[in-house]
């Protein structure tokens, strides 16, 4: 998803832009490129590809000066081209940096080219930047043109715009689309996210929707879509800044793969008591909240969906309340109902992927409340939600999200339980699953263990084309899981299926090409989940089965088994995901592909 960062200051800015950039890879992009305030005239450098590229020209024809502006584009309108790529200009004077969609971007288009305009890119960013043209050349301040641009775009947007009568001013304006003002002393940033400012300071400013700012090296006023001036609170930044490293590790996946033992103990922390979970967490309001919840909407996109899923299980088993769970494009979409007492729980990593927040702003009013299980602080999704809990995974860097999942697991296995209390679940149930959870962390200790193990099984991978993932009860959305992980980062073609559905159709596909990977811990399902492997077996198809018991599945020909430690019913399907990461991770190496910026995808995905 696009990227911004913007910089003003006394130093020279090409190399924080650039860093900036480099810290926003991980969002997913297809061309780079920055404008530079030199003193007498915006110069541009743009390239299509990586960052690095935009570096290389850079070393070659360096840009000097301290005002400036960056972009790492994401494709939405126009081919990945130079030519696209931001920051676009209106005539030499004006530059300007977008993330987002402008949706009445062709009616503006025809009305400007109407008045002589000249559009030079496919983009529908270059309609901003001749707004804003327009208005200054009718004697609008920069600021005012931006305040007078924002009003006609409908859509989602993020802005940084420089202009050359203007040296001295960096304005931006988001709604929609992520933005942070990085403050620093006698100089200040603007950013995508935190992570992209975190070389230059730990103080940030999140932007509301609708607002408006400009900033000088010494000072920063925003304005409220009401155009009211406002003061946003300055935030610390919680994270510490060397998560964002890979360490010793050679990629961000691995890495988050092997903070997971951590990382679940940080979203437990402060949030268990001896016997119960504490619900003060959730926020003040939230007991009164509780009370009243007779059912659970869920929405989320992705792997957040999948954790979802999981969830179901927990809710309806546990709770005894309904449960339902729905993709975000599809929910926010469709007419739906939504019975008296409706919690509304939104799941996921970034908090501002479009189609999670608008589903939650399309229901807020037929709601009892909302609740989002995110793990950015200050994200458009903890905003605008009634109660967040926070993941508390750190930084996610590899597209293909890890702790996000098994954190977001935890968080939902805890919501279930304050939920579940007042209902069908009992204090004993309660403070057993409460004493299992804090068995947690040990356990993803033991299964990363089977590290060079799964490393081994992942050979056999590396030139199938592709593979069938099973599993029953709450092991079906693991499966599922598993399956996302490695076609996303390994481009083999991979499914999911309940393995009771095997017979109804994929059992077609099985032969000695279709690998079929199996989580089967040792519970009630298992005896019918190994009927469904002895079908595969008679079709010639090989198994790879994580598994609970090796007396209960035995490895023969054609059968690799790997075992995992005992455990908790109730922690299996957080526990099972972590071969599977592990196997997605190895494939992918062995295929040489890019683990953590798999093509064509984005991390944070802010349209639609
Ligand atoms: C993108 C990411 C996925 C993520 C999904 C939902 O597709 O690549 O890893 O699961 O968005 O993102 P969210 O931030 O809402 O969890």
């Amino acid at each position: 998803m696009c990227g911004i960062v913007g910089a003003i200051a006394a130093r020279p800015v090409s190399e924080i832009l650039l860093e900036g950039l480099r810290r926003l890879e991980y969002r997913g992009y297809d061309s780079a490129g920055m404008t530079v305030w030199d003193g007498s005239q915006i110069k541009r450098l743009r390239r299509a590809g990586k960052v690095q590229a935009l570096g290389d020209a850079l070393a070659e024809t360096p840009l000097d000066g301290q005002l400036g502006i960056a972009h790492t584009r994401w494709a939405t309108h126009g081919k990945p081209t130079e030519n696209n790529a931001h920051p676009h200009m209106s005539g030499a004077r004006l530059a300007v940096v977008h993330n987002g969609i402008i949706e009445n971007y062709e009616s503006l288009k025809r009305d400007l080219v109407a008045r002589g305009y000249e559009f030079t890119s496919d983009t529908d960013t270059e309609v901003i930047a001749h707004l804003l043209d327009s208005a200054i050349s009718s004697g609008a301040s920069v600021l005012d043109a931006v305040r007078d641009c924002v009003a006609q775009l409908h859509g989602a947007f993020a802005l940084g715009v420089m202009h050359q009568d203007y040296p001295g001013e960096l304005i931006t304006a988001r709604k929609g689309s992520p933005l942070v003002i990085g403050v620093g002393i006698g100089e200040n940033f603007i950013g995508s996210d935190p992570l992209a400012l975190l070389q230059v300071t730990d103080r940030f400013i999140y932007l509301e929707e609708g607002d408006v700012a400009r900033l000088r090296r010494l000072g920063i006023e925003i304005w409220n879509s009401a155009g009211e001036s406002v003061e946003r609170p300055v935030l610390r930044f919680e994270h510490g800044s060397g998560s964002v490293d890979k360490g010793e590790y050679k990629h961000y996946m691995l890495k988050e793969i092997y903070e997971q033992p951590r990382v679940v103990h940080a979203a437990m922390e402060g949030r268990l008591g001896a016997e119960r979970v504490l619900e003060e967490a959730f926020g003040v309001t939230a007991p009164a909240i509780f009370d009243q919840v007779r059912q659970v909407q869920i929405v989320a996109c992705g792997t957040s969906y999948h954790a979802g899923l999981i969830a179901k299980y927990w809710i309806e088993d546990l709770a005894g309340i309904p449960c339902m769970v729905e993709v975000a494009s599809e929910f926010r979409y469709r007419k739906v109902v939504l019975p008296k007492g409706t919690l509304f729980i939104s799941i996921s990593q970034s908090g501002e992927t479009a189609d999670t927040l608008a589903a939650l702003r399309e229901v807020r009013d037929r709601i009892l409340a909302s609740l989002t299980i995110c793990n950015v602080p200050g994200s458009s999704l903890v905003r605008e939600s009634d109660l967040c809990l926070m993941t508390n995974a750190g930084p996610e860097i590899g597209v293909a999200s890890t702790k996000a999942f098994t954190t977001q697991l935890v968080a939902l296995l805890m919501t279930t339980l304050v939920l579940g209390r007042r209902h069908e679940l009992t204090p004993e149930t309660e403070a057993r699953i409460v004493a299992d959870l804090k068995t947690l962390p040990g356990l993803l200790e033991q299964v990363l263990g089977l590290d060079s193990a799964i490393e081994k099984m992942a050979e056999a991978f590396a030139e199938k084309q592709h593979a069938l993932f099973l599993g029953r009860g709450t092991l079906n959305p693991v499966a599922m899981e598993g399956a996302l992980k490695l076609k996303e980062i390994s481009y083999i073609h991979a499914e999911a299926y309940a393995a009771g559905e095997l017979k109804h159709g994929p059992l077609a596909l099985v032969d000695k090409d279709m690998p079929v990977v199996t989580v089967a811990p040792r519970n009630e399902m298992l005896d019918k989940l190994k009927a469904n492997l002895q079908e595969v077996r008679a079709r010639g198809g090989e198994l790879f089965v994580f598994a609970g018991s090796r007396q209960e599945v035995q490895p023969e020909e054609g059968v690799q088994v790997l075992e995992l430690p005992p455990m908790p019913g109730i922690l299996e399907p957080i526990v099972y995901t972590l071969p599977l990461q592990l196997l997605s991770y190895h494939v992918a190496v062995l295929k040489g592909t890019d683990v953590d910026q798999p093509r064509n995808l984005a991390k944070s995905v802010t349209v639609e």
